[in-house]
This record gives C-alpha cells, structure tokens and sequence, in this order.
C-alpha cells in the first residue's frame, strides 16, 4: 500500500492557480491556434466550447474530487476506490504513463519556444522576416542538437520547481507567474486590436462555417482539445487535488480553473488570427503557425521585435507552470508507490523523459527521412498517440470508474454539491453523458479511418 501525500499547498488560492497554471500552457495558444484554424475556425469554437462545458467540467470535477478524499496520487487514488480484485484498479497508470508521454514531446516544443524567445530577446529575430521565418525554423530543427540542448533547458528548470516541492516549488511558480501570464496577455490582446486584420481575425474566429459540422473529426478534434488544454484525463487534476486539505471547497474552483483556461484560449485566438489576417498568411498552417507564421507577422509590425519577445515570453511561462504538471505526476507515483526520496523520482524521471523526447527532436534533422504515410514525423505521432488516442480512452475509463465503480454517495460527497440538483447532474454526467458521448465520438473516428 503507498502511503498518502505527505505535502499541501499552502493556500486555497494557490491551489486554484497551480491548477490554472497546469490547464494553461502550450495548448492554448500553439495547440488550440493551429487545431481550429485546420477545422474551420467559428464552428470548431461552438463544439469545443459545448465540450468543455458538459464533458470538462464534470470530468475535472471527478478528478480533482478523487485525489483530495483519497489523498494519494493518481495511481494509488484510483487504486483506493476500486475493488481490490477489479481490473479497474489500474486504470490510474495510464494517467502516470501519458503524462510522461506527453512531457516527454512537450519538452522539445517548449524548448523551441526558449530559442525563439532567446532570438528576441538579445535582438536577433531581423533573420526572421518573410520567407527567412520558414528557412529559419526548418534550419534550426534540421540541427541534430541545438533543439535537444532546449529541451534539456526545459527539463532542468522543471525538475528544479518539482525538486522545491509542492508549495515551495510548484505553488510559489504558479503566485508569480499566472499574474504576470494575465498581464501580458491582456496587452497583446489590445494590440491585437489595433491590427488591420482585426475584424477578418474576430470573423474567422466567431462566425461559423456550419459545413464542418458534417466531418466526425471536428469533435473528435474538439473533445482532444479540450482533454489536452484543461489537463483532464492524465491524473495532473487528480494529483493536484490530492494536495488540497479535505475542506476546501471544489465546484468553485473547477470552474475557475474550466473559465480561464477556455477565456485564456479565446484572447489568445483573438492575438494571433488578426495578425495572421492583417498580413494576408494562412491560418490552417498546422503546428508550425507560431513558429514560422507569427515571426513574419511581427517582422512587419511596428514595435515588432519587442511583441515578438512578449509573446514568446508568454508561451515560455505558460509552457513551464504546464510542464511542471505534467512532471508531477509521475514524480508523486514514483515517490509514493516506491517510497522513493522525492529528489532521485524526479532526477532520474527527468533523464528518462530527456531521452524519450530525443527520438521527437531527431525526426527533425537526422531522422528526416522517417515519415509516417499520412507525413507524420515522430513528435506528431506521438502526439496523435497520446492526444487522439489515449486522452479520450483514459477519460472513457475514468468517467466509468467515477460515475459506476466509485459508490455514488461518497463520490457526491466527495465533490461537495448537494446531493440534490447539482449532484445529480454531475453524477448522471459522468455516469451516461461522458461515457457515451466519448465512445460514440471515438468509434465514429475509428470507423472512418
Ligand atoms: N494543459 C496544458 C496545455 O494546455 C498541457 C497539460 C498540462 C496537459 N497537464 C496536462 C495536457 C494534462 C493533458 C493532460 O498546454
């Protein structure tokens, strides 16, 4: 039996922004700009937000529930609620493995964003104008080891916050960050304004192109996004909700956590889709839009060298609160499961996920030759695997395993609604709402392979 987390946030508010700070990250800005500008844009929007609303909340809610009455960390509090003899109780290892997973690829995009915000800020980005953004970035990964030398930055900066500990490390990033996340935000959101493309980019952003909705793939694109940008489904929510003391109050603070990551994407789209417009670019450029599509565009703005670096700086925070989510995880596996010393879980995870990412770098340069037939280089596969595949199989599981395993009066009692309205719709949520929508949306993807 592992024992349950030794440490707590210090305060309530902490927790909220650790929380927000994990939903936050790469996904709202690479991730979420390039996914809708491939599926259309306005009608994308509409389906994402209807899954965030009836499948995000009521899954974070579970997950945040599950790990402060269990205390324990992802596997161990999975472990906690099912049947000593049930299958069911190992569920919450698929959390630890796709968290790992999912780092181990975070890490190289996120390490890519320090270059660029290293380009920007020592005044190095002019090589960045017109076609040269794409020659650049291409020249950059083709390098077999500057990407590498990136992640290995980002590993270290993460490991060193998890080695703090949860409220010196990770709540006291998250007090100083998040504010400083919102600040330059909102100030690249009224510059956007002032941008030429601002209508065409609000146009593309919210006036939808109701074709899409015919295409099974909008939702199955959709309901991964909302999994990968909330940070549902990989035991982060749960994890952190197990560092909560057993009074704190949820339902206000999923919320919190489900409004400002989803606020956070749409300012983020409303920074990008104007300037992409007002320099006559494409959007559905795929995971390279902010990387080879938005230096252009700062290329040609006034003050262009310094939004460049805010924005860049922006990414680079929300990357690493994120990260140091996603490391968490297996960390308080490790730490609890095997009552290792918190400092060697995380070293020797840290170098493990260094070399699980290195074969992502590599499929840029050395490894350039090995594509999949639909052109996916390693990083996409992997990000195929663990987004479209196993984020939806693992919310399936875990909403099975919280609205039909875990006994429905301590589940309800657990969240802290009233057993009554509220409860009940939650409950009957995760019981028939989220199981079926989420194996209606992944067999119809399955079908149509
Ligand atoms: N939510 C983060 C983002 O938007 C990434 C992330 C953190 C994540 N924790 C997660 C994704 C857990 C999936 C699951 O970039």
């Amino acid at each position: 039996m592992t024992h349950p987390a030794s440490e707590h946030w210090a305060s309530r508010h902490g927790f909220v922004l650790a929380s927000l700070g994990s939903a936050v990250g790469l996904g709202n800005v690479w991730r979420f700009a390039y996914v809708a500008g491939e599926n259309g844009g306005g009608a994308f929007l509409l389906v994402y937000i209807v899954m965030v609303v009836i499948v995000g909340l009521p899954l974070l809610l579970g997950e945040f529930a599950l790990g402060r009455s269990t205390q324990r960390e992802c596997a161990a509090a999975v472990h906690a609620v099912a049947a000593v003899s049930s299958p069911w109780r190992h569920v919450g290892l698929l959390g630890v493995f796709v968290s790992a997973l999912v780092l181990a690829y975070y890490a190289v995009i996120a390490g890519w964003v320090l270059r660029y915000l290293g380009l920007y800020a020592s005044g190095h980005a002019a090589s960045l104008a017109g076609p040269g953004a794409r020659q650049a970035f291409d020249a950059y990964l083709a390098d077999p080891l500057l990407p590498i030398v990136g992640q290995a930055v980002v590993l270290f900066l993460t490991a060193w916050v998890i080695l703090r500990g949860v409220k010196r490390g990770i709540e006291s990033l998250n007090l100083v960050l998040m504010p400083l996340l919102g600040l330059l935000l909102l100030v690249l959101a009224v510059h956007a304004a002032t941008l030429p493309g601002w209508r065409a980019g609000l146009r593309f952003l919210f006036a939808p192109d109701w074709s899409v909705l015919s295409h099974p793939q909008v939702y199955l694109a959709a309901l991964g996004q909302a999994f990968f940008s909330i940070g549902l489904a990989m035991g982060v929510m749960i994890t952190y909700g197990s560092y909560l003391a057993p009074d704190q109050p949820l339902p206000r603070a999923a919320v919190t956590v489900v409004a400002g990551d989803t606020l956070f994407a749409l300012l983020a789209g409303l920074i990008i889709f104007p300037a992409v417009f007002s320099f006559g670019l494409d959007p559905a450029q795929g995971p390279g839009l902010a990387f080879v599509v938005l230096p252009q565009v700062f290329a040609q703005m006034q003050a262009g060298a310094w939004v460049g670096m805010m924005f860049f700086l922006l990414l680079s925070i929300a990357a690493l609160t994120s990260a140091v989510s996603l490391l968490e995880v297996p960390v308080a596996w490790a730490s609890q499961r095997f009552r290792l010393p918190r400092r060697t879980a995380t070293l020797v995870l840290a170098a493990l996920l260094l070399a699980a990412g290195i074969p992502a770098s590599l499929g840029y340069s050395v490894w350039g030759d090995w594509v999949t037939s639909g052109g996916r280089r390693v990083l996409d596969l992997m990000d195929v695997v663990a987004v479209d595949m196993l984020l939806p199989l693992n919310g399936l599981l875990l909403s099975i395993l919280l609205g039909w395993v875990w006994p429905r009066e301590q589940a309800l009692a657990a969240t802290g609604l009233s057993p009554h309205a509220g409860g009940r719709l939650w409950h009957a949520a995760l019981r028939y709402l989220l199981p079926g929508l989420m194996g209606t949306v992944m067999l119809t993807s399955l079908w149509r392979l």
